[in-house]
């Protein structure tokens, strides 16, 4: 099977803008606005990947004056549909020629790496976000860990595709969201913490931290395996400083 933009398609793109942060999901955005709080300066922040605009309409409501740029039309258009006033561009795959080199404080990617086929892409990417990014700025990339498509969650099953166990570094695998009605699986890559650390080198950037959120037992959701295996990475990374 060929690798193709699983999110290009209106039926996922009305899911999707349905989706707010509901179990799992709610992990993966619960401790950024502290992590922003801590590593990023200034207000001009870019949403990389920003699909139907969840994570756009999270950093405006952080006060961040957010721009959300998607390669799918689906995506933009539902974003715009469900917040008219916000700003969302469609941009053709790794054309950033729109966006204002070294204008932002923040680039935010969530989740939108995770579908990137594979590591001369996602380096030509972000070595192109970098170039967006202000003296201070850092990139915050949001995906998934390994583990998730390999175990059950609140918001997502695997049970049927226990061939992800034997995924390496960039193969697809596949996982189902519970929280939506599109029941079709969604085909992501699988990448390791390895694999990120070299794309940040490759790219120019450096690794300044990284998060994997767990669930507590008193929050108000049915975690499965979310308290003890963390089914998100948070990355923050900047430019590398020259000696
Ligand atoms: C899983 S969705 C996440 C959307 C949103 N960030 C959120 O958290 O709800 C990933 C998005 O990344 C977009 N994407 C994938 N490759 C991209 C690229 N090269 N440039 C811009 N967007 C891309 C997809 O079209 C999709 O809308």
């Amino acid at each position: 099977m060929s690798f193709s933009n699983v999110y290009d398609d209106d039926r996922r793109a009305e899911a999707y803008a349905a989706l707010e942060f509901p179990g799992t999901y709610y992990l993966a955005y619960r401790d950024l606005p502290a992590i922003l709080a801590k590593y990023v300066t200034g207000h001009k922040a870019l949403d990389f990947g920003c699909g139907a605009g969840r994570s756009t309409r999270f950093l405006k409501n952080l006060g961040f004056d957010a721009i959300g740029i998607d390669i799918s039309s689906s995506m933009i258009q539902s974003a715009r549909n469900v917040d008219p006033g916000g700003t969302y561009e469609l941009v053709e795959d790794g054309d950033f020629s729109t966006l204002e080199p070294a204008g932002f404080d923040l680039i935010l990617s969530a989740f939108a790496f995770d579908n990137i086929p594979d590591a001369a892409k996602r380096r030509e990417l972000l070595y192109g976000l970098r170039r967006l990014l202000n003296k201070e700025g850092r990139i915050v990339l949001l995906g998934s860990t390994p583990e998730i498509y390999v175990n059950e969650w609140a918001s997502f099953t695997t049970k049927d595709y226990p061939e992800n166990c034997h995924a390496r570094g960039g193969d697809m695998v596949r996982i189902v969201m519970k929280d939506v009605k599109d029941a079709r699986p969604v085909v992501d890559l699988v990448w390791f913490q390895e694999d990120y650390v070299n794309l940040f080198a490759a790219s120019d950037l450096e690794l300044e931290a990284h998060y994997t959120p767990l669930g507590r037992e008193d929050e108000p959701y049915p975690w499965v395996m979310e308290t003890s295996i963390a089914p998100w990475v948070i990355y923050v990374v900047k430019k590398r400083s020259r000696a």
